[in-house]
């Protein structure tokens, strides 16, 4: 159902590599509710995915960037604002990558090299986007910038490897940046804690059949999906969450506060 509520507002949506990937349906979701957006992904990932696709059916332009690097950056935050005729009042951050996941290294026993790559991808760009958002003042009053996160950020989940880490540092970046945008420019900050996903970046985990299986047995409300993440991020991005910001928000069926759930303790019977 749409009720119009980004109508007229301008975004940018980083992430968008297939139908299954939360920036895909958030674009859509952003598409249905008036919002119009420039979708954004690194270079290689327009080769890998489908996100030509997206483009021709919400009407957007695709602009190659590179989230690590700043002159990247300043060209998508230049012409997105030339195409869209005005400043931004939304923006997605929907990225994630560890090469040490990927290639199947334990986490006690990482190539820093690797590490140090996937803290760029997976953080570090949070805090670039910010910030040449923030140097071009880019960004309208009442603006809304969003990054999506995992619970591993506060409790071990041992197959998560180094991007527990990655997620614990984007989210400290959201509070951080998030105190200055606010304060500067009345533009909030959030991450969205979001259920396992079944997406290319989520089945990379090692064991994740299993665990988007145990975490939807202990979830009240089962597993959130990726569609379901999308109309949370429509509501930060709308003007319903304006006093909303440096929060880390679970978007999770209730996972996060459950101890055990009846369902995982007759597994044990
Ligand atoms: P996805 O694989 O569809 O999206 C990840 C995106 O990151 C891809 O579009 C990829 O091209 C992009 N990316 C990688 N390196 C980049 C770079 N250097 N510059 C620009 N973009 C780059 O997977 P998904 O699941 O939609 O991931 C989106 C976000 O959601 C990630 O931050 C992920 O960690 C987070 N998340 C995913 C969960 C899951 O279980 N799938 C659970 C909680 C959070």
């Amino acid at each position: 159902m749409s009720y119009n509520l980004l109508k007229g507002k301008r975004g940018i949506i980083f992430g968008a590599l297939d139908e299954n990937s939360i920036a895909w349906k958030t674009a859509e979701r952003v598409h249905e509710e008036g919002g119009t957006f420039v979708l954004s992904n690194a270079p290689i990932a327009m080769r890998m995915g489908s996100i030509k696709d997206l483009a021709e059916k919400t009407n957007s332009e695709i602009i190659a960037a590179d989230a690590t690097n700043i002159e990247d950056l300043e060209k998508l935050v230049d012409q997105a604002t030339e195409i869209l005729g005005g400043k931004i009042d939304f923006v997605l951050h929907s990225i994630g990558m560890s090469i040490n996941v990927r290639k199947g290294r334990h986490y006690t026993n990482q190539n820093y090299d690797w590490t140090h790559k996937g803290m760029d991808v997976s953080a570090l760009s949070f805090h670039k986007v910010m910030q040449v958002l923030k140097e071009k003042d880019a960004m309208n009053e009442w603006g809304s910038i969003v990054a999506l996160t995992y619970m591993a950020a506060q409790r071990v989940f041992p197959d998560y490897n180094d991007m527990a880490d990655n997620k614990a540092y984007l989210e400290s970046i959201a509070r951080s940046f998030g105190y200055f945008f606010g304060k500067d420019n009345k533009v909030r900050v959030n991450t969205i804690s979001q259920s396992p996903t079944p997406t290319t970046a989520g089945k990379g985990v090692k064991g994740f059949e299993a665990f988007i299986n145990y975490a939807d047995k202990m979830s009240p409300l089962g597993n959130a999906t990726a569609l379901e993440c999308a109309d949370y991020t429509i509501s930060l991005f709308s003007d319903l969450t304006k006093k909303v910001t440096l929060q880390n928000l679970y978007h999770d069926g209730g996972f996060s506060n459950v101890g055990v759930s009846q369902d995982v303790i007759e597994k044990f019977e």
